[in-house]
């Protein structure tokens, strides 16, 4: 599969982290590519209309090279911290534009990692989760996983074996 994963968090933390376990377990048997969100130029989605769900964005900005890259994907990963219990900005400036293409981006298997500061019995984690479980029933996505991890300063992750072991897990059987 060609599994394209969207990193929300714009610092070398845990997301990342979570990413790179994933991706050496997926590695073996995908081909695994990683888009900083944040490395982005994405215009907000204005609502105009001009794209039908079908034919693209009109703005000139990384817009049109990123949804191309997840209507291509087999699977795709969404990766993102905790910001004030929902997805970050970054992670939401490329999701109101997966509209410019909605009609292509259905059917696919999906991936959610969430990470937050706060212990994983928190109710961000269940908001978020209603966010993407909402989304994959809108556009009929095969929502593969959906994994939470509490974790604060950028090495905290890192540090969790069990939570690393998982992840690679994960990757590998996908
Ligand atoms: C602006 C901001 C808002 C945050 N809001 C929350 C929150 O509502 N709930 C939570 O559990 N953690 C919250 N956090 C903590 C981050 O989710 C946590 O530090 C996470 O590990 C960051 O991921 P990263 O290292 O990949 O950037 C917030 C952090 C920031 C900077």
């Amino acid at each position: 599969m060609k599994i394209v994963v969207i990193n929300g968090s714009a610092r070398k933390g845990n997301t990342q982290t979570a990413i790179a376990a994933f991706a050496k377990g997926a590695s073996d048997r995908h081909e695994v590519e990683v888009i900083a969100a944040d490395k982005l130029q994405i215009a907000p989605c204005k609502g105009c209309g001009a794209c039908e769900c079908y034919k693209g964005c009109i703005d000139k900005d990384d817009t049109n090279v990123t949804i191309d890259k997840l209507a291509e994907a087999d699977m795709i990963l969404f990766a993102t911290p905790v910001y004030w219990w929902g997805i970050t900005a970054q992670m939401k400036l490329v999701i109101d534009k997966c509209y410019c293409r909605g009609m292509q981006l259905k059917e696919k298997k999906v991936g959610a990692i969430v990470i937050g500061g706060a212990p994983t019995d928190g109710i961000q984690y269940e908001l978020i989760r209603k966010q993407f479980e909402c989304m994959a029933q809108y556009l009929s996505w095969d929502m593969v996983f959906h994994k939470s991890y509490s974790a604060n300063t950028t090495d905290e992750l890192a540090k969790n074996e069990a939570a690393i072991k998982e992840l690679e897990q994960l990757g590998a059987s996908v």
